[in-house]
């Protein structure tokens, strides 16, 4: 079976994309230099599937690392997560937003040219549609985006069609993930955030699981259903398979191809609020406080290319979301 490089991949989602992987019978090389991880999740992993995969501890941006990396593993792919990924933080430090994320994927492209390795699966945003004209929102929809982060995502994907233009043995997918949520359903390995979350759902098993002592909604007075904000949320455990297919896509297409990876379903933070509640019968305080600043009122994907082109859709709902991201947080109040 192929080897797939997975940077990133003791993260949130590359952990999980690793999981299935391995479950789907690949080799797995893992990069990470875990700024924001912990080995633990890749330890949970390997004892979760009985298999092992390679972690090098490592920057994407250490070239003659990645080098060593290819010239010991024979990768078939790479899927590619490595980067930074916090809004605000993008704000106050677009330098470090730009070297990690930008730069990042262009020293590992240098690489992986040289070598002649030429599949990347990369993980982009909805974010770079902004505040989009019309929702469901299309792969054709206009690109436009607000923050250093998201701008960081367009340079990429902007760069990775531009070589795979100047070079047909380039393949590439940019995954334009909406609102990533839940958990592997055993709760063994999750999202763990540093400090105080800033998304909604880790902010919501926080309150729950009594490290907080109540949710701020921010704004009940948008233009949508119950006012509060509506976005396309998608188990984790969706977009890993997402990954899978897109590997096997690129083992057949050239080109560069982008597709969004969502339910096509919004939902607002009040149904995230009394879904969780309901689910698993735990009280989820609350309290109405100011619009945040940047925030839209409503998103959701159309993910009907991707499920015509790459065979993909989403199969868990906000039930299925809510239930494993607290089967997460219970068993692991303080993450790793
Ligand atoms: P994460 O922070 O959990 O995972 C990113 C991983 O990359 C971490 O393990 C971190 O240690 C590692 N990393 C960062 N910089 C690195 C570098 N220079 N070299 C090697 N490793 C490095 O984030 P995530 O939520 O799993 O997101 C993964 C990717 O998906 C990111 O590119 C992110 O921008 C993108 N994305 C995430 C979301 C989301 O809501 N979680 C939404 C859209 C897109
Ligand atoms: C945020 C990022 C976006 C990123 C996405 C997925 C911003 C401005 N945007 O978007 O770039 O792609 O996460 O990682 O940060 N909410 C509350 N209370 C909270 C937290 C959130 O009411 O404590 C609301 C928000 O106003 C929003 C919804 O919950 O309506 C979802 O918020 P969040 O999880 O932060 O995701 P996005 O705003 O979609």
């Amino acid at each position: 079976m192929a080897k797939i490089l997975v940077t990133g991949g003791a993260g949130y989602i590359g952990s999980h994309t690793c999981l299935l992987l391995l479950e789907s019978g690949y080799d797995v090389v893992v990069l990470d230099n875990l700024s924001n991880a912990s080995e633990a999740a890749l330890r949970r992993v390997q004892e979760m599937t009985g298999k092992t995969l390679d972690l090098v501890v490592g920057d994407i941006r250490d070239t003659s690392a990645v080098r060593a990396l290819f010239a010991q593993h024979s990768i078939d792919s790479v899927i590619h997560f490595a980067g930074s990924k916090a809004v605000g933080e993008s704000v106050e430090q677009p330098m470090a937003y730009y070297d990690n994320n930008v730069v990042g994927t262009l020293r590992l492209c240098e690489v992986m040219a040289e070598v002649g390795c030429k599949r990347i699966v990369f993980s982009s945003s909805a974010t770079v549609y902004g505040d989009p004209d019309v929702v469901p929102i299309p792969e054709t929809a206009a690109l436009r985006t607000s923050n250093p982060y998201g701008q960081t995502k367009l340079v990429i994907e902007q760069m990775l069609r531009e070589i795979a233009n100047a070079d047909p043995e380039w393949r590439v997918s940019l995954l334009r993930y909406f609102n990533p949520i839940g958990a592997h359903p055993s709760g063994r390995i999750g999202e763990n955030p540093n400090g105080i979350p800033n998304n909604l759902m880790p902010y919501v098993t926080q309150v729950a699981v009594g490290k907080r002592p109540h949710l701020s909604v921010y704004g009940n007075d948008y233009s949508t259903p119950d006012g509060t904000g509506v976005r396309d949320y998608i188990h984790v455990m969706d977009l890993a398979a997402g990954h899978i297919k897109a590997v096997e896509y690129l083992a057949q297409h050239s080109g560069a191809d982008a597709f969004n990876l969502g339910t096509g379903v919004g939902c607002s933070v009040m149904d995230v609020v009394n879904t969780f509640e309901r689910v698993n019968g735990v009280p989820i305080p609350y309290q109405i406080a100011p619009r945040r600043a940047g925030d839209v009122a409503s998103y959701f994907a159309d993910p009907t290319k991707a499920t015509q082109l790459l065979g993909w859709q989403a199969k868990l709902n906000l039930e299925d979301m809510v239930r494993d991201s607290w089967a997460w947080q219970s068993a692991n109040p303080n993450g790793y």
